[in-house]
C-alpha cells in the first residue's frame, strides 16, 4: 500500500477521501455494503439542534451530469444524534465528522459546545453555513464576510474539535468568505456546497421541486468547483478539503492539483455506493506507479505548473 495517509492542519484523515455531508446519512444504510473504517471520514447529514423534517417532496430531481436537491435538512436533531447514532458510529470505527447547521448564532454554539463535550467518537466539526441567519433578515451565514466571519469566532472559542468551514459557491467572490473564516478562527476550509438552481416542470408550469430552489450538484459543477479550490488555496494558508462532481481518480487528482489536500464525495456514492473504496485503490496504484511517496508531493501542484 502507498501511504493515503494526510494532514489537514490538526486533522488527520487514514485516506484522502470522505463522504459528503448529507450523501451517506449517518452511514446506517451503507454499512452492509462497505467497511465504514475503510472511509477517510464520514461526515454526517447536516445536524441542527431540534429534528427537522425536511422539506416536502418532491426534494430531489435529475439534471443533465447532476442532481438538484433540497432535502431541507431532515435530521434527528441533537438529543438522538447523542444517543442513537454516535454510538452506532462509534462502534463501527469510522472516523467521524459532524457537520452542523442553525439558524442563529447560538444555535451553532450549543451544538459546537455539546459536540465538543461529546468526546472521542467526533473527529471534528464541519460547519455548513448555507442557512438563513433569521436574525439577519434570512441571509445566508455564509454569503456575508462579516456574518460568516462572526458567527466562526462565536464558534471557536467553545470548539475544542478541529474546525472545518463549508464554503457556499453562491458568492461573487469566494475567497473573499475564505479568509473571512480563516481569520475568525476556522482551522480547515472545504468547498464547495451545492450551487442554487431551478427546474421547471413544463407539464404544470410550475417548478419541479416543492421548495421552488434547490442545490446543483454532481459532475456539472466540477469545473466551477475545481477553479473555485484553486483560487481559495493561493487566498488562505489553513488546508482544504475539495469536492463537487468527483466520480473517478483523475477528478480527485485535479482537486489535489488545484490545492486540496483531501477531497468528499457526495452525489456519485448514489449510483455507485462503492465509489470510495473504488477510488481509494486506484490512487494507491497511481502513487506506486508514479513514484509519489505522499500525497503531499501533488497537493497544489497546478499553482507551480502554470505557463
Ligand atoms: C442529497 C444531498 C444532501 C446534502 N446535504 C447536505 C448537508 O446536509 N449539509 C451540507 O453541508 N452539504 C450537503 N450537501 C452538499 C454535499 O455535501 C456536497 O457539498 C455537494 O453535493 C457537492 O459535491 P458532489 O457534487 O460530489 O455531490 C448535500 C448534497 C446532496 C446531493
Amino acid at each position: 500500500m502507498a501511504d493515503l495517509r494526510v494532514k489537514l492542519g490538526p486533522l488527520e484523515l487514514q485516506t484522502p477521501f470522505m463522504a459528503a455531508s448529507g450523501t451517506f446519512g449517518f452511514g446506517e444504510e451503507y454499512a452492509s455494503l462497505l467497511d465504514l473504517q475503510k472511509l477517510g471520514a464520514l461526515v454526517v447529514k447536516g445536524l441542527t439542534l431540534r429534528p427537522r423534517k425536511g422539506n416536502p417532496p418532491p426534494r430531489i430531481v435529475e439534471t443533465p451530469a447532476g442532481m438538484l436537491n433540497a432535502i431541507g435538512l431532515q435530521n434527528p436533531g441533537l438529543d438522538v444524534f447523542l444517543s442513537r447514532e454516535l454510538p452506532r458510529l462509534k462502534k463501527s470505527g469510522t472516523a467521524v465528522i459532524v457537520n452542523i447547521a442553525g439558524d442563529t448564532e447560538e444555535e451553532y454554539v450549543t451544538l459546537a459546545r455539546e459536540l465538543s463535550r461529546a468526546g472521542n467518537g467526533v473527529l471534528a466539526l464541519e460547519l455548513n453555513v448555507s442557512c438563513p441567519n433569521v436574525k439577519k433578515g434570512g441571509i445566508l451565514f455564509g454569503t456575508s464576510p462579516s456574518i460568516l466571519a462572526s458567527l466562526v469566532e462565536k464558534v471557536r472559542p467553545v470548539c475544542t474539535l478541529p474546525l472545518i468551514v463549508k464554503l457556499t459557491p453562491n458568492v461573487t467572490d469566494i475567497t473573499e468568505a475564505a479568509r473571512a473564516a480563516e481569520s475568525s478562527g476556522a482551522d480547515i476550509l472545504s468547498l464547495v456546497n451545492t450551487f442554487l438552481g431551478m427546474v421547471i416542470d413544463v407539464a404544470s408550469r410550475r417548478p419541479f421541486l416543492a421548495n421552488e430552489t434547490g442545490g446543483l450538484s454532481g459532475p456539472a459543477i466540477r469545473p466551477l468547483a475545481v477553479r473555485m479550490v484553486y483560487d481559495v488555496y493561493a487566498a488562505v494558508k489553513i488546508p482544504l478539503i475539495g469536492m463537487g462532481g468527483i466520480l473517478t481518480l483523475e477528478d480527485s487528482l485535479q482537486f489535489f492539483m488545484a490545492g486540496a489536500a483531501a477531497v468528499a464525495i457526495g452525489s456519485a456514492n448514489f449510483p455507485d455506493p462503492l465509489t470510495i473504496p473504488r477510488l481509494t485503490g486506484e490512487l494507491n496504484k497511481y502513487m506506486k506507479k508514479e513514484g509519489i511517496d505522499s500525497l503531499e508531493e501533488i497537493i497544489g501542484a497546478a499553482h507551480q505548473n502554470t505557463v
